[in-house]
């Protein structure tokens, strides 16, 4: 890979040994990739904030990196970890394991990281433009910017994404490249998808079938929110690490379905119809009515401001089941604006905490849940093998309805 007389005086530890140590890593990822140079970055987001992922290993790492005089030259937005942040004492998280992920979080705050804790970042401040070089390393992030702004990033990891923030650069090769953002497998969309788990769904039902490929998604109305294309996004990234997608009419590259694929052939087409919408909400859920919950989980990825407002209004004069706890997840900004507008007061009041800085998927099970049900594939995916919990899947009027009752598919 190329490097300039600048990258040359960095490897060489002439701006000391923590950039010189970014820089060796970066430079061996180049390598691999046959990377032509280094570009600049705009921002960098970094996963394994989380104790739970970095364990003491990484607390050391980074520590080691402030002694040798490393500090982010671009803004680097962190992600959600395993305690909540404001609240940790109240609900009850042991404090020898907060103090751990405090230590964890001091770390990246020194090296100039914005504790943004949420895997939105996109919505509290950290918006990248269409074009923009970026290295992040949230899966379900770093899929939204590719597909709906057309920021361009390849799906990194903590590691390379903490080491481009350092130097301020990436490796230029996969999704920094035109060629590779190019459609491969269309997906034609012949039902209709009205809830953000159905999106969710979608995402994980395709996501294992096209595996890493370029999906381009045709049929998907004009006016879809946001955050269901987040939902969708989530879902593909976890369950076939697909880091872009196009969304014909919405992602600013596929404006026609010829653009999305250069006037080129689809390698494959696949069609998603009801019977697949319904085969992936029985495959992410024990289907029976009257399965006993202990554990809710809503916002993943954490919640926007119109899904704050709508589990308001689902939980509006209502009271959660008293053996169960219903976590909403969001980020702190988005909690601040829905708090001005009453909705946090509204949902806490029925017993739910709204959690802005936590993930439990990075999480550990210090409460002894036993039966989640959750609205997003992608947590039912981490609920079963991080928490070790049985998951159920549906709504968020289910999830809602079930968190009230305490049993699933119960009406009340
Ligand atoms: Fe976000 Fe955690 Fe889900 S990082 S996308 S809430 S698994």
């Amino acid at each position: 890979m190329y490097l300039n007389k600048e990258d040359e005086k960095i490897l060489r530890g002439e701006q000391g040994l923590g950039n010189q140590k970014a820089m060796e890593v970066l430079v061996a990822i180049g390598d691999i990739f046959d990377a032509e140079k280094l570009i600049k970055i705009s921002s960098s987001h970094l996963s394994s904030v989380a104790y739970e992922s970095s364990g003491d290993t990484g607390i050391s790492f980074l520590e080691r990196m402030i002694i040798d005089g490393a500090h982010f030259k671009v803004l680097t937005t962190l992600n959600p970890h395993s305690i909540e942040y404001d609240r940790w004492k109240e609900l009850a998280f042991p404090e020898a394991y907060v103090k751990k992920q405090l230590r964890n979080i001091e770390a990246y705050k020194k090296l100039g990281a914005v504790g943004t804790f949420t895997c939105t970042p996109f919505l509290v401040g950290n918006c990248p433009r269409y074009g923009e070089h970026v290295s992040w390393a949230e899966s379900s992030a770093l899929s939204y910017i590719n597909t709906v702004i057309g920021a361009r990033t390849n799906r990194e990891s903590a590691l390379s994404a903490l080491c481009a923030g350092i130097i301020g650069k990436t490796p230029y090769y996969g999704f920094h490249l035109n060629e590779n953002r190019k459609g491969t497998v269309l997906i034609d969309v012949k039902t209709v998808l009205k809830h953000s788990s159905d999106y969710s769904a979608m995402g994980y039902n395709i996501g294992k079938k096209v595996e890493g490929k370029v999906p381009v998604f045709n049929n998907i109305p004009q006016n879809v929110k946001g955050y269901d294309i987040n939902a969708l996004c989530a879902a593909l990234a976890v369950s076939g690490a697909v880091p872009m997608s196009h969304i014909i009419g919405i992602t600013p590259e596929a404006p026609t379905l010829e653009k999305a694929f250069r006037n080129d052939n689809p390698e494959e087409k696949i069609t998603f119809d009801r019977v697949e919408l319904e085969e992936t909400y029985e495959d992410r859920c024990m289907k029976e009515s009257g399965i006993e919950i202990d554990l809710a989980v809503l916002g993943c990825p954490h919640y926007w401001y119109d899904q704050l407002a709508e589990t308001a209004r689902l939980l509006n004069g209502k009271k959660i089941h008293k053996d169960v706890d219903l976590w909403v997840n969001t980020s702190s900004s988005i909690m601040t604006v829905a708090k001005r507008t009453g909705y946090i007061d509204i949902i806490e009041a029925s017993g739910a905490k709204v959690m802005c800085s936590y993930c439990p998927a990075v999480a550990r099970n210090f409460f002894g849940w036993k039966t989640m049900a959750t609205d997003s594939t992608k947590q039912t995916f981490y609920g079963h093998g991080v928490l070790g919990v049985d998951v159920l899947f549906g709504t968020t009027e289910q999830v809602i309805n079930a968190a009230i009752s305490g049993k699933w598919g119960v009406k009340v």
